[in-house]
């Protein structure tokens, strides 16, 4: 039976990893929940020696990009060290590792993509350039891991599963409280089903080591996409236009020529709705 040692096992991402992949065949073993923001190297690769799994998915991180920005010291900690550490662990137990990066490593390009892996980098934000540089770290170290840069990723709040701020939601809450929304006409980005991210994962232990776009395509500005959530939710929160520049728009080729497939990001809102049950209640 293969061994998949999973860090951030109580996170957005990694609690439904533990709850969607578990099955006869892999045995998910959850990093101790609480521990890694104060692990040291030394106890990070003791208990990796310790389970011995063929495999780890990294999905801990400091990911708030606005506490990496005003805590640049505990994002390097948190999103550079440790999964320096983590792959020097994988390395000595011969694991395959998977880790997450960002589609954060884009922001401050000035074209608007779609952007591939090798594009040269220069994050505008603390997180982005934390995240490019625990790549490229990773990879001079462990050239079999696989780095997936993910975009913003959404679920419905349930199954007692930790949930945080994603568009699902705030526009869900925007409703309800009938308060503006602003998204800018000029912001591109994917956004994914956290769940159909979640089940590609195991596809993505099978792949050659590198850098992979990893998400949703989405050629539509946030504007544009925020107002198609809320027709396929039937909701009208007021939306407001805004017209500030970013891009973080990704071309996922790469990993789809490794049958790696994602959902649009159009029709993946639809499938999250039908797998919770309400598409037919709206
Ligand atoms: N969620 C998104 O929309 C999104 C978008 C793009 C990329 N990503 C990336 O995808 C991965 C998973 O994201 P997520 O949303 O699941 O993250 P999350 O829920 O915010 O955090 C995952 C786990 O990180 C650990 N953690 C918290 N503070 C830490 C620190 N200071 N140092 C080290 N570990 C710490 C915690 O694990 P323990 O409780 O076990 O300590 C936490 O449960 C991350 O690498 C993130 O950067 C996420």
């Amino acid at each position: 039976m293969k061994r998949i040692l999973v860090t951030g096992a109580g996170g957005f991402v990694g609690a439904r990893i533990m709850e969607q992949l578990m099955g006869p065949a892999i045995e998910f073993l959850p990093f101790p929940p609480g521990r890694m923001a104060g692990i040291s190297r030394e106890e990070l690769c003791e208990l990796v020696l310790r389970l011995q799994p063929n495999a780890l998915i990294h999905t801990a991180a400091l990911s708030d990009t606005g506490h990496c920005e005003t805590h640049p010291e505990e994002s390097y900690r948190a999103n550079v060290s440790i999964p320096l550490w983590i792959a020097e662990a994988a390395r000595e137990v011969n694991a395959k590792l998977v880790a997450f990066s960002s589609d954060q490593v884009y922001a401050g390009l000035q074209d608007t993509g779609p952007f591939e892996e090798d594009l040269p980098l220069h994050p505008a934000n603390v997180y982005g350039r934390h995240k490019l540089e625990a790549e490229q770290r990773v990879l001079e170290l462990l050239p079999s891991a696989v780095l997936l840069r993910a975009t913003w990723m959404y679920d419905l709040p349930g199954y007692g599963l930790p949930i945080r701020g994603n568009l699902i939601l705030n526009l869900l809450r925007a409703a309800m409280h009938n308060e503006p929304l602003r998204f800018s006409c000029r912001d591109y980005r994917g956004v994914t089903y956290v769940r159909q991210a979640v089940e590609n994962l195991l596809p993505a232990l099978e792949l050659p080591g590198g850098v992979y776009n990893f998400g949703c395509e989405n050629d539509y500005d946030m504007y544009t996409t925020a107002r198609h959530f809320c027709t396929v939710l039937g909701i009208t929160p007021p939306l407001e236009k805004a017209d500030w520049p970013r891009s973080l728009r990704m071309n996922c080729r790469k990993a789809r020529e490794a049958g790696i497939v994602f959902d649009s990001t159009f029709d993946n809102v639809t499938r999250c709705l039908q797998d919770y049950g309400v598409s037919s209640l709206l």
